[in-house]
Order: C-alpha cells, then structure tokens, then sequence
C-alpha cells in the first residue's frame, strides 16, 4: 500500500495519488470512483480550474470509504487571488466537492503580483488556522516565491506542487523547500497530458517512449510509467499521475513490488535536459485579476 509523508502542519498524505487535470465532470467521477473502489487510491488531486470538482464531489458520496480516509487537494484559480476573493473561492470549492474540509488547498500559481499573493496568503493561513483545511499550501513555487512568505513569517506552506519529472528534476525547488521542511509533489510526473507541450516556451515530452525509460522497464518487467513513478517515490516526491482509464489507474498504483537500484536511477537522472511541458511560473498571469 502507499505510504505515508508526514506534512509539516502535523497532517499525512499519501506519497501516490490521483491526478485529475482534463478529465470532465463524468470522466473524472468515473475516474475517483474506480481509483478509490477498485484500485486502493486514497488520495485525490483536482482543482477550481480543472472544472471537476463536482466530479469528484459525487464520487467522494458515491464511495463507501469514509471521507477521512481519502486525502482531497483541490487549488484556489489565479482569478480568485486576494483576500476576501481568496475565502470565497475556498467556500465554492468547499460546496462543490460537497465536503466541509479540504485536507490541502493550494495557490495554484503565484502570478507576478507580490502584494496580492501576499494577501491570499492571509487568507490561507486564517482557512488553515479554522480547521477547514488540515493544511494548505502552493504551486508552481520558485525559491524567491518561497523565500516572500519566509520573509512574511507565520505559516508556511506544507506543501509546493510543481511541474517535475526526469527531464526537469528542480534541483533548485528541491532544496528550498527541503530548507524550510516544505513537501514537494510532482505534477506532470509522466511528462504531462500533451505530447506537445502547452507552455510558450515548452518542448515536445517523449518520457513515456524514452529508450533510457524502456529499458529500465524491461529489466523490471513494468511499464514506463511504473518507472518513472517509481522514480518520483523514491526521491521522497509526491507523485499524483494522471488518468482517466481504468487499467492505467490500476497500473499506476501497482508499483509497491519492485524497486529501482541506484544504478536505474542515475540512468534516469541523464534524462534532465530542463524541458518543460508547462509555463515557467515566472512567465504565467493566465487569468490575474487586474
Ligand atoms: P490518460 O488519462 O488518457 O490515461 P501526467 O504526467 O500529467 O500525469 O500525464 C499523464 C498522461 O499520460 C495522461 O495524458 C494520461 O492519459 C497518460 N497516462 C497515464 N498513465 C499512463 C500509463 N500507465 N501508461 C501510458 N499513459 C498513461
């Protein structure tokens, strides 16, 4: 079964967990049905702009397992940033997933208005101090967006969602955050939804056919997927692939059996070259308000 991070609010989170992104209303609840039912999924990462979060909202009251054995992240859209916006997007999301808390929340990118990110900072940390979140947290954090709330004082984010994977280790990131005992989860963990890239300055992802990734594969009799999440585990990462397909679902979880040798996985680190399938977050304001 998953393991296991402790959070620096106290809380847990499973290391493995589902992605959502791109997925509709039906196929996302289809999806959350089956990860948690059938495949042993006990976490669930969505967001406001993913437009999924009834989704996984009627597959949350559809499920017998109870609501505090699964771990739901859901993130505050860049059009919500600011302090009262902020808590009112916190409730609409609350109401969509017909929940009354979220386990994490996060900033879903910092957008290039410091004050304003300031201040729906205050408003994560006054959810988080009222129990409706068990924690909270951001995205597509650089060092010198971390280093902004350092400076603040107060609470500091549990968590840091980033685009990484073989080709884009974030070094960097890495180590801020391991500084400041900041988690980080992987986003695009298998090199993303779009073989082209949606970033202006993104380059096509080939992880899933890599040769480097194939033969590792081989070796272990498991797919490429199961390599590279294997991969993100054991960098201590929080891995959150996603899928909207049964069999892939199940595969994705399936990787508690077997383990990558130092060797697997210093052929996997000659995999960075730095692309990136999405924006550079200092290059995104996709929907700041003004
Ligand atoms: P699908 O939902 O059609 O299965 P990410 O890196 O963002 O998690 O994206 C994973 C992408 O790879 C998605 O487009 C997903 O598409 C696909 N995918 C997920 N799991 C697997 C798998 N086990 N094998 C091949 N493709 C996968």
């Amino acid at each position: 079964t998953t393991p296991d991070i402790t959070l620096n609010s106290g809380t847990t989170i499973p290391q493995l967990g589902l992605g959502v992104w791109q997925a509709t209303n039906d196929e996302t609840e289809h999806a959350v049905r089956f990860a948690i039912d059938e495949a042993g999924y006990r976490h669930i990462d969505t967001a406001a702009a993913y437009g999924n979060e009834e989704g996984v909202g009627r597959a949350l009251a559809g499920t017998s397992v109870p609501r505090e054995d699964i771990f739901v992240t859901t993130k505050l859209w860049n059009s919500d940033q600011g302090y009262e916006s902020a808590l009112k997007a916190f409730d609409t999301s609350l109401a969509k997933l017909g929940t009354d808390y979220i386990d994490l929340y996060l900033i879903h990118w910092p957008l290039q208005d410091n004050d304003r990110l300031l201040r729906t900072w205050d408003a994560l940390e006054k959810i988080a101090e009222s129990g409706r979140a068990k924690a909270v947290g951001v995205c597509n954090f650089e060092p010198h967006h971390l280093q902004l709330l350092v400076d603040r004082g107060g609470l500091l984010p549990a968590v840091d969602q980033v685009e990484l994977h073989p080709n884009l280790p974030q070094h960097a990131i890495r180590s801020a955050a391991a500084e400041h005992g900041i988690a980080v989860e992987s986003w695009s963990p298998l090199g993303g939804t779009s073989n082209a890239g949606w970033g202006p300055n993104s380059k096509p992802n080939t992880l899933l056919t890599d040769p480097v990734i194939d033969r590792i594969a081989d070796r272990h009799s498991k797919s490429a997927a199961q390599v590279l999440i294997r991969w993100h585990l054991q960098n201590g990462l929080i891995v959150i692939p996603k899928s909207v397909h049964d069999a892939r679902i199940a595969q994705n979880i399936d990787v508690f059996d077997f383990e990558l040798s130092d060797l697997d996985l210093s052929e996997i680190d000659t995999l960075d070259n730095g692309n990136r399938v999405g924006a550079h977050p200092d290059e995104m304001n996709i929907g700041a308000p003004s």
